[in-house]
Order: structure tokens, then sequence, then C-alpha cells
């Protein structure tokens, strides 16, 4: 399924690079643009950046559940990542509100 339009990504695409990046340090907290910066693209719009972060934690979850890592350890990583990445989206948000109200 074509995730990102502006570079024609799939969602295989992503669950791919991901699973690169979780084999070099399977703790590591992975967002859109570092994805992106692996595959050698970069976000345009931007506006596929949600899917790919559900994308991120249903592959990390996916990723932990197949190998030997500990309820607790998958469970406080899970936690870690999904507040992380539920920040990243406030975040983003009060910026965009903001210069909605400056223009
Ligand atoms: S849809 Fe992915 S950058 Fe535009």
């Amino acid at each position: 399924m074509l995730v990102c339009s502006c570079n024609f990504i799939t969602d295989k695409d992503i669950q791919e690079t991901i699973i690169g990046l979780l084999d070099e340090d399977c703790w590591q907290l992975i967002v859109p643009a570092k994805v992106y910066h692996a595959m050698e693209k970069r976000g345009r719009c931007c506006g596929c950046f949600p899917n790919v972060v559900d994308i991120i934690i249903r592959t990390t979850e996916q990723y932990h559940a197949a190998r030997h890592s500990t309820d607790d350890q998958i469970f406080d990583f899970m936690t870690r990542l999904k507040h992380f990445h539920e920040e990243n989206r406030r975040a983003d948000l009060e910026r965009r509100h903001k210069s909605h109200r400056a223009a």
C-alpha cells in the first residue's frame, strides 16, 4: 500500500527500513525523519508522517514480540515510544496553530 505519495513509498518499504534500523539498535527511538533519511528520501508535505508513526509503533511491537525481549522491556520501551510520538504530534499541532494565527 502506498503510504507516501510524494516519494512513492509503500508500507513494505517503511517496514523493511524500520527493521533494518532495529537490527542496528533494537532500543533506539525511531521517528519518521530517521526512516526517510535511511531511505535517502525526505518529507515534502509530511502528510504521511502520522501513518508512518503508526507503522513505526506497529513494526517495533512486532519486532520485539518475535525476539527474546522480556514483557517488561517491551512494555517500558513501547510506553516511551508512544509517549515520544504523542509529544511530537502535540508540538506539531501547536506549531501549526501558532503559524496559522501569525498568518
Ligand atoms: S505524502 Fe509523504 S512527504 Fe508528502
